[in-house]
């Protein structure tokens, strides 16, 4: 059976970045690896291009909002396309097909008597278009999920009868289809909270798919999130024009970021459920990518554009960096530094390598034609690698590509470890039958290795394949019957992954570009979170094998003594610091560093060189700082 994979459909407020590239390459990376198996597999994306905050961004660019949308709608397909992504249907919400599909899907669930109208008052976050009741937001204002200002509503409204569905969905998620586990725990807790109907129309503003004429009402147009869902079908032609693919519906399979889970967990399979449509088979939630440890934000100015990485660093190196630095349904962290180690040490250092090992070899002592058939140096080793190859399968079925590059780079790893064993250019002078049979049990393990890296490197698999004069059609021999191809006629290719160096301004460019720039706006509320009181220093010691590091204990006053860590050392003598009045925010989370309770933080100012200077203020200890 064909299987059918998403990605979400992106917004058009504003141009791609890393996070979007994250989720479109590991999808494009399932394809990859369905078709490595012989199994066919459609892959859709596209852009979401209605709703309020696309009509904002429109009017702040002075555009009208389709103007506007075809321009972002467009950098999302140029992207991919440079990047060859393999997708089958590019959705845009605002195709004709698509807006006759989603009135059409409004009609049924109006008469399956899922829809009535009301009023709704609330909370609306633009950002995230989406409704909040007073309860879930935060301090009574903010959108619990992004943080920012949600605006308070009450307006006329349809609403779909999402309360009728919760036993149902608690019975689905019995089977196994959200992933990972804890995700899928927070979607069940969710749900069993209680589900209240869910507003499905807007009132306020315009941008968006209006009404079914059969509901005669032009006051209204439809929720994004119910239009943007709904994209996963349209293109298969439900409810439109479209020639009918909708069986591909069959065995659908959702990627997603952890942001938009409830959206497809919980709304999505209430909607297919009163369509009356099979459920998706999975729906795989992704963690973020945070730099330095921070969200991404334009305003902090630490975007990242995945185009300037591929071009810089190659988009084969940037693939193999998002999918091997973390594990799936875990944050991390995108930094040039940790994306240039990892293809140094693994791309250069131990693939590119060994193809040259190899190219080098059999240049020298066979002049590239190596052959041999028996292998019985190398039994174990042999094993060893079969053994590999044939738990890659499970890691990939079960969403862990990162454990599956770590697996197959273990198969390198025997290879080099095995020339180096053997010594071919000591062998060689007495025993050219085994240095033989060395290379072409090494032209093996990289023929095995250029096929299943295939769907994360796939420019680089077909080099390799072709340097080694192979093609896809040996998966079945070399991989699925654990063969050995038993001679090669080699063909010299450029090294594959030259060496990349970071430069320092590199490096330093988000961290200077966040410096440079006024951070994110905050209200008032969210400032007097933070508490800020003058402390006393009691005493200054250094941290045991740390240079930076000073721990001390500090008067507060009626707030008591607290344990404080603060990287100061460099630029303060212990003695000097006591007795003084400095700043601390009390009120942060208690951290451990280096195993040492820290209880708070002392405010310190940064010049551009990196000087550090404690804030100091002469006022009695325990005063607030507001
Ligand atoms: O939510 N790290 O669109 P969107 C990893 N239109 N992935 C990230 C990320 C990050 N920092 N930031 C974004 C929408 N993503 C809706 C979807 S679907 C019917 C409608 C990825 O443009 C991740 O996949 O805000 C996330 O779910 C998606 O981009 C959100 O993209
Ligand atoms: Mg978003």
């Amino acid at each position: 059976m064909t299987k059918y994979i998403t990605t979400p459909i992106y917004y058009v407020n504003d141009i791609p970045h890393i996070g979007h590239a994250y989720t479109t390459i590991l999808v494009d990376m399932f394809k990859k690896y369905q078709e490595l198996k012989g199994n066919s597999c459609i892959l859709l994306t596209g852009t979401d291009e209605h709703g309020q905050k696309i009509e904002n961004s429109a009017k702040m660019k002075n555009k009208s909002p389709q103007e506007y949308a075809d321009s972002i709608s467009f950098k999302f397909r140029s992207l991919w396309d440079s990047f060859n992504i393999s997708y089958d249907y590019f959705i845009r919400t605002t195709d004709s097909y698509h807006n006759i599909g989603v009135k059409k899907a409004f009609e049924v669930m109006f008469s399956n008597g899922d829809i009535y109208k009301d009023y709704y008052e609330g909370n609306y976050c633009v950002s995230c278009e989406t409704f909040f009741t007073k309860r879930q937001l935060l301090d009574n204002l903010l959108c619990p999920d992004c943080g920012k200002e949600t605006t308070a509503l009450r307006e006329e409204s349809y609403f779909f009868r999402l309360s009728k569905y919760q036993d149902k969905l608690l019975e689905w998620y019995k089977q196994d289809v959200i992933f990972p586990l804890h995700k899928k725990n927070e979607v069940i807790r969710f749900v069993e909270s209680g589900l209240s109907d869910l507003s499905i129309t807007r009132s306020t503003f315009k941008w968006g798919i209006e009404l079914p004429k059969s509901i005669n009402d032009n006051k209204h147009i439809i929720y994004v999130w119910l239009d943007a869902l709904l994209s996963y079908i349209t293109p298969l032609g439900f409810g439109n024009n479209k020639e009918n693919k909708m069986k591909l519906f069959d065995d659908a399979t959702h990627f997603v970021g952890k942001d938009i889970l409830r959206f497809h967990a919980v709304y999505w399979p209430a909607f297919l459920f009163s369509l009356n449509l099979p459920l998706p088979k999975k729906i795989y939630a992704h963690g973020w990518w945070l730099i330095d440890g921070a969200k991404m934000s334009k305003s902090v100015g630490n975007v990242v554009n995945p185009k300037e990485i591929a071009d810089t660093y190659g988009l084969e190196t940037m693939r193999y960096f998002l999918i091997s630095e973390v594990s799936f349904g875990q944050d991390g962290d995108f930094s040039i530094k940790a994306l240039t180690k990892r293809a140094n040490s693994e791309l250069s250092d131990k693939l590119g390598n060994l193809l040259n090992r190899l190219l080098g070899m059999s240049e020298k002592y066979f002049n590239f034609n190596i052959e041999s058939s028996d292998f019985s140096l190398f039994e174990n080793e042999i094993d060893n690698v079969n053994n590999i190859i044939n738990s890659l399968d499970s890691y990939m079925e079960n969403m862990m590509p990162n454990k599956y590059l770590e697996e197959l780079w273990s198969i390198f790893d025997i290879a080099n470890i095995t020339i180096t064993k053997h010594s071919p250019w000591e062998m060689i002078k007495n025993n050219k039958k085994d240095v033989s049979s060395l290379l072409v049990f090494i032209a093996n393990i990289l023929a095995k290795g250029a096929l299943m890296v295939y769907p994360i490197l796939p420019q680089s698999s077909i080099k390799i394949m072709e340097s080694l004069g192979i093609n896809e059609s040996f998966y079945k021999d070399i991989i699925k019957e654990s063969k050995m191809i038993k001679k090669f006629t080699l063909t010299k290719i450029p090294p594959l992954f030259p060496k990349l160096e970071v430069k320092e301004e590199q490096l330093n460019k988000t961290k200077e570009i966040k410096d440079k720039q006024v951070k994110e706006e905050v209200n008032l509320r969210q400032f007097d979170k933070l508490d800020i009181r003058i402390g006393k220093i009691l005493s200054a010691k250094k941290v045991k094998d740390s240079t930076k590091l000073l721990v001390f204990s500090i008067d507060f006053g009626e707030f008591g003594v607290r344990q404080i860590v603060s990287g100061i050392a460099n630029f303060y003598k212990e003695s000097d610091l006591v007795g003084i009045n400095v700043c601390a925010i009390i009120n942060l989370k208690p951290s451990k560093i280096r195993g040492i309770i820290s209880e708070g933080m002392l405010l310190t100012a940064e010049d551009s060189d990196g000087n550090l200077e404690l804030l100091r203020l002469n006022i009695k200890h325990g005063s607030k700082v507001c």
